[in-house]
């Protein structure tokens, strides 16, 4: 596979990144994933725009990145991946510098790097719907950010595999904010239900473009939090994201949701991001 480091296009195992990398030593970086259905990458733009809010929000020297949507596209292109389904995974970070808190000089270059391979999307997921824990929500306050700080995350994520759950669901003032690597909606009466978008949680592209769906299928939707208490009583959950797209959540702490199968709202979502989510870009 062919990768790209500063500029450059090389095999991914000949791509070296330094024990000094503040990405390494202080989890000083930002990253993106984006998906991409038969070559063609989905939502580029608002992945990228995403990567310079973050850039300015952690005072990058540089915040703009898109020169990046060619070298995804080239990415796919050069390691064949233009037919089924694929990930482009970058991570930008504050670059090379002696281990000091303090940043290193404004002119030292950020390391940028990018990657691309194949997906396997999980269907049986999708269609039969995955078991979530609720989890205390032990993470910082800038969840807004797309920080590679994702222990919290990871330990969060391997607690739910270990209960024989397959997402987490971070919960913080008896609020549910979202999975560990996915958004979180609900339905209630007919209206789909979702967290607002504060500085407790990352404000997904998946969760941007569901709600549009829902704009567009008339489905009612409101950002407003979803409590704790309430979780077991919602009528459908799901979790949205860019490797998950829209999969049903059948059942929270071993307590069924709903019927305990895939809710129709859920299923019409579903359907419409498949049928969408290639042809939009
Ligand atoms: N994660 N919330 C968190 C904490 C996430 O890590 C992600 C995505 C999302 C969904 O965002 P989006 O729709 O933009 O993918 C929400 C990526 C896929 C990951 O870490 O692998």
């Amino acid at each position: 596979m062919i990768g790209y480091l500063n500029g450059q296009y090389l095999p991914q195992e000949n791509i070296v990144i330094s024990p000094e990398d503040r990405g390494f030593l202080f989890a000083d970086g930002i990253y993106e994933v984006i998906r991409s259905y038969s070559g063609k990458l989905f939502r580029t733009k608002a992945h990228l725009d995403r990567l310079s809010r973050g850039a300015s929000a952690l005072e990058f020297n540089q915040t703009d990145f898109r020169y990046l949507e060619p070298v995804c596209e080239r990415l796919i292109q050069d390691n064949r991946l233009t037919q089924g389904d694929a990930l482009i995974y970058m991570q930008v970070t504050r670059g090379v510098a002696p281990r000091s808190h303090a940043f290193p000089p404004i002119e030292t270059p950020l390391t940028v790097y990018a990657m691309a391979r194949p997906f396997q999307p999980h269907l049986r997921e999708a269609e039969t719907g995955i078991r979530a824990i609720l989890i205390p929500d032990q993470r910082w306050a800038r969840c807004d950010i797309k920080t590679v700080g994702l222990l919290a995350n990871t330990l969060a994520h391997q607690r739910a595999r270990n209960s024989h759950a397959t997402e987490g669901l971070f919960v913080r003032d008896g609020a549910v904010m979202e999975g560990t690597h996915s958004n979180v909606m609900a339905v209630m009466d007919g209206k789909v239900i979702t967290p607002p978008r504060t500085n407790y949680m990352l404000a997904g592209i998946t969760r941007e473009f569901v709600l549009s769906l829902c704009g567009e299928l008339s489905i009612p939707f409101l950002e407003t939090p979803l409590y704790e208490s309430d979780i077991l009583n919602v009528d459908e959950l799901m979790i949205v994201g860019t490797t998950v797209e829209v999969t049903p959540v059948i059942a929270v702490n071993n307590e069924k949701i709903g019927s305990g199968i895939p809710g129709p709202l859920t299923r019409k979502l579903q359907k419409a991001f498949h049928l969408s989510a290639s042809f939009v870009g």
